[in-house]
């Protein structure tokens, strides 16, 4: 067996099973999920359109690098949202989601034979950019974000000397679980190091879509375009259908940036095998030329965080973040017995902050938090904010 298995942590939901076990919820209230982090707005009808009407594609193999159209499809929404100029043949790539990118990316920029091969993640992080990183043979350096500096990852923090080993990064802006999006200057101190040291920045976008404020999140790409790196050396951002159209199950994105390493990655995806249905880039198609259900979908969040936050706010150390569907809540003491006695007494299931986190240099920035994904309909979340109110008055 490959021994980098065994150093794979249990995945947060795992986790959460065992903290729940012999736990009975209360029977007087319906359950609501805050816990998983899984769109559910409708689809969209021009997406489950376009399968139907391209259902013929199933009778061929599809190509690794996608059909032109889809490149082009994927270029041209680069333009409008960012203003950039890629070349759809060398600078983009279909995946098959984020997450499977965010892996198979690893596997492909990461030397694990390398002495002291490390990969930096923000702390929190999504828990694939720590299995990506120990399967590729390298070890995570967790960065932690910082709650006084609205939850930046703190990258001052990180020795030279594990700079000098770092072979790739991970960002994630806006992040999951904080909301964050990263300002021109910090990309402006990333790309610096990354010249300095050679390592790839891996830049997961898929909540990019889903934004609070009026201008939409910078993007690593429009970052690097704005300092004039028109080549994108050394970037790789990671985009998705997902969350921008509600579509988690047709497994949509793309990868795009720095050719060399595209050129790369299609190699490496060539033998890995994980080309896009020719029916899910049909639909993957008419999605990125269509930006009224994305406005749609943006403004139904919108109206949701505007009604539940502030009830939350007036209990839990909360505030609107700048985007992404996540509120990261202080919640005073620990955040497991929140978890537990929350879903005990008014069965609401949230997430502890600590298992999306790693205990790094002395502590887990994770701890005595809780995530709440407000993917639910308004009412349902709203409903459950009430619990969570009447939860922490009775426990003060
Ligand atoms: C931060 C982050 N990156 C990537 C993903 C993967 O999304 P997908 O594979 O659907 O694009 C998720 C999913 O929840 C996520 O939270």
């Amino acid at each position: 067996m490959n021994p980098h298995l065994s150093r794979l942590q249990p995945y947060p939901f795992e986790r959460l099973k065992q903290l729940f076990a012999g736990v009975k919820p209360n029977p007087d209230y319906r359950p609501i999920s805050l816990g998983i982090g899984e769109p559910k707005h409708a689809t969209p009808a021009l997406v489950t359109q376009a399968l139907t009407a391209n259902l013929a594609g199933l009778s061929s193999y599809p190509a690794t690098a996608g059909e032109p159209a889809l490149r082009e499809a994927v270029a041209g929404w680069l333009q409008r949202r960012y203003g950039l100029d890629v070349n759809p043949v060398t600078q983009v790539l279909p995946v098959n989601g984020t997450r499977e990118a965010l892996f198979a990316l690893t596997q492909t920029v990461v030397d694990g034979t390398r002495p002291g091969a490390t990969v930096l993640c923000p702390n929190p992080f999504y828990q694939i950019y720590e299995g990506a990183t120990l399967l590729a043979g390298a070890d995570p350096y967790y960065v932690p974000s910082d709650p006084a500096k609205n939850f930046a990852v703190d990258w001052d923090s990180v020795p030279a000397a594990v700079w000098a080993r770092t072979q790739m990064i991970f960002v994630c802006s806006p992040g999951n679980p904080t909301g964050a999006v990263m300002p021109l200057p910090e990309w402006k101190k990333l790309f610096e190091l990354s010249d300095q040291h050679g390592f790839v920045i891996a830049s997961d976008e898929c909540y990019s879509e889903i934004y609070f404020r009026d201008e939409p999140p910078l993007g690593g790409m429009e970052a690097a375009a704005k300092l004039g790196r028109l080549d994108f050396k050394n970037l790789i951002a990671l985009t998705s259908l997902s969350k921008r159209s509600s579509v988690p199950g047709m497994r949509s994105g793309f990868v795009a940036g720095d050719a060399a390493i595209v050129k790369q990655f299609l190699l490496y995806r060539t033998y890995h095998g994980s080309a896009m249905s020719t029916v899910v880039q049909a639909a993957s198609i008419a999605a990125w030329n269509d930006e009224q259900h994305v406005i749609e979908n943006r403004n139904l969040y919108r109206e949701k965080f505007a009604q539940v936050t502030p009830v939350l706010a007036a209990v839990l150390d909360v505030k609107l973040p700048d985007a992404a569907f996540y509120l990261w809540a202080g919640v005073k003491g620990s955040d497991t017995d929140f978890a537990r006695d929350l879903l005990a007494l008014y069965n609401v299931t949230v997430l502890p902050g600590s298992y999306l986190a790693r205990q790094a240099r002395g502590f887990n920035p994770g701890a005595g938090r809780v995530r709440m994904a407000l993917v639910a309909e308004t009412a349902e979340c709203l409903e459950a904010a009430q619990r969570i109110v009447q939860f922490v008055k009775s426990r003060t």
